[in-house]
């Protein structure tokens, strides 16, 4: 499953684009609203009877702020008395959309203009065709963030086929440009209308922590790649928050507090401390980036203003008593050590580590602990790979190109495959390993049943 790529149409209309002003207001990604809504709205939504439902709340969504406010909107209707189902895009076949009268649709687009995993399979599938849907009502919420060129790329494209599909919008498209607060207003109105209900939604976006910076190690002194730093966070004051293997911490920097940054977290909060892993980044001048910056070179005792954010795309979930086959480079390691954590809190040792850097005498990040779960039995299987070492380039797609049949097995055997770190290279390359080894419809149904996860970036 190949995230599909969206190229703008210029000509697509812009909607609600006078609601989009700027007024970002630190609610970047409007994520992360209360975990405990989740449960609710899901529970909420059982009761509504979602056997026949009369709405249909869609998302695609790749780090979960969409698939929040997806829950958080299915739960507004709920509210109002109207039954309705939240999907991801994935699970929506052309019939049901034929026959549903309401869908709402809430889609971001990541990568460079592409398609969240959770709505790749309905793009290729279903958005390669027109399909009639004359009895379809529609409206559209994008995501999406303007300092990429192919902005609300995936959104604009859905709405754009939903027209020519027949359906009827229902309103003109909403792009909330970084998590925009008029925008998130705009689709409450939207909804309370819809929902013919008097109570205004009151979702908001939780508020930053200041958190210190409590340790940094340089864990590749000597590589040829840019720094990797193991960084420890404590929060100023009070205890630590709860967060789940998986989870995102987004830290908001004074010079650019409209794009919080996010890390994958390393650690769980029984370990006392949240870590990330952080890779220093440089432009081509040698202009060290704002947050990666600030962690290289912040003084210990530091504070920053963080939230930790569930990823529940990316957490364990149903997964977590199945083997696990988990895929990395560079940074990526963060949100894996967490999940090989997780399993071994809960005694699970049916873990493949494949991870990739460049030197092994620079870049064996957190060797001692890797080889303590090997030695274990934590980690039935550990492919270290590094690419500048050796003959010639070996990459963790490789590792998965010689072990197809071993791949197969732990796939035959229930495994989940979870993949962290570069978006450009290593994923892509993974993902065409993973085609090839499993073929493209054994890789779709794996996404399909939420055992092939994505954090790449
Ligand atoms: C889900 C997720 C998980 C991640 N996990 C990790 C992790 O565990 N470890 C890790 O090291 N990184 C991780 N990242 C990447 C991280 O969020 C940052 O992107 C990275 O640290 C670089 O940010 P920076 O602030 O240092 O660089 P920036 O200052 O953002 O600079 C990076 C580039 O963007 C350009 N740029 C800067 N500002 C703008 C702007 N306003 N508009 C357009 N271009 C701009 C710069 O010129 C530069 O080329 C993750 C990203 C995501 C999405
Ligand atoms: C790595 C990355 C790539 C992104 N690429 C785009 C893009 O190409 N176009 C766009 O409009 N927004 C882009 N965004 C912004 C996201 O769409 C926006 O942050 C959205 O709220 C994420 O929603 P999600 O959590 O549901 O995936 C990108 C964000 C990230 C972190």
């Amino acid at each position: 499953m190949r995230p599909t790529e969206l190229l703008l149409d210029p000509s697509l209309r812009l909607g609600c684009a006078a609601l989009l002003t700027a007024a970002y207001a630190g609610v970047c990604g409007a994520v992360n609203w209360r975990e405990r809504y989740r449960r609710k709205a899901r529970t909420a939504l059982a009761r509504a009877g979602a056997d026949s439902p009369a709405w249909l709340v869609l998302y695609a969504s790749q780090t979960g702020a969409a698939e929040q406010m997806a829950l958080e909107t299915a739960r507004h209707l709920h509210q109002a008395g109207l039954a309705a189902q939240v999907l991801e895009l994935n699970q929506l076949s052309a019939r049901q959309l034929q026959t549903t009268e309401r869908a709402l649709f809430i889609a971001s687009t990541c990568g460079e203009g592409d398609v969240p995993d959770n709505g790749a399979l309905f793009a290729t599938q279903q958005m390669a065709q027109a399909l009639a849907l004359p009895n379809l009502h529609f409206a559209v919420l994008a995501l999406g963030d303007d300092s990429y060129a192919k902005h609300c790329a995936f959104g604009r494209a859905l709405d754009a086929w939903l027209n020519d599909c027949g359906a009827q919008a229902m309103a003109p498209r909403i792009e909330m440009n970084r998590g925009n607060a008029e925008a998130l207003s705009a689709w409450q109105a939207l909804l309370t209308h819809l929902a013919g209900s008097s109570d205004a939604p009151d979702w908001t976006a939780p508020d930053f922590q200041t958190w210190r910076l409590v340790e940094r190690a340089c864990l590749n002194p000597g590589s040829q790649g840019a720094p990797l730093y193991e960084i420890t966070l404590m929060p100023a004051a009070g205890a630590l928050p709860d967060w789940a293997s998986g989870d995102l911490a987004q830290v908001q920097l004074a010079a650019d507090p409209g794009r919080p940054r996010e890390y994958s977290i390393a650690s769980l909060p029984a370990e006392g401390a949240l870590r990330l892993l952080v890779r220093l980044h440089r432009d081509a001048n040698g202009v060290n980036g704002l947050g990666s910056g600030w962690f290289a070179e912040a003084e210990i005792g530091s504070h920053i203003p963080l939230r930790v954010r569930p990823h529940r795309l990316f957490r364990l979930g149903p997964n977590a008593r199945r083997p696990l086959i988990l895929i990395g480079n560079g940074s990526g390691l963060a949100g894996l050590r967490a999940h090989i954590k997780a399993r071994e809190q809960s005694g699970c040792g049916d873990n493949w580590l494949i991870y990739g850097e460049r030197n092994a005498a620079h870049d064996a990040i957190w060797a001692p602990e890797l080889e303590g779960w090997r030695d274990a039995g934590m980690l039935k299987r550990l492919d270290r790979v590094f690419s500048r070492d050796g003959q010639g380039p070996r990459y963790v797609q490789d590792v998965l190109r010689d072990s197809a049949d071993l791949l197969r097995h732990w796939v035959d055997e229930g495994a989940a495959i979870y993949v962290c770190g570069s978006r450009q290279g290593m994923a892509q390359d993974v993902d065409a390993a993973l085609n090839a080894a499993l073929g493209e419809a054994g890789l779709a149904s794996l996404a399909l049943a939420g055992r092939y996860r994505r954090d790449v970036y």
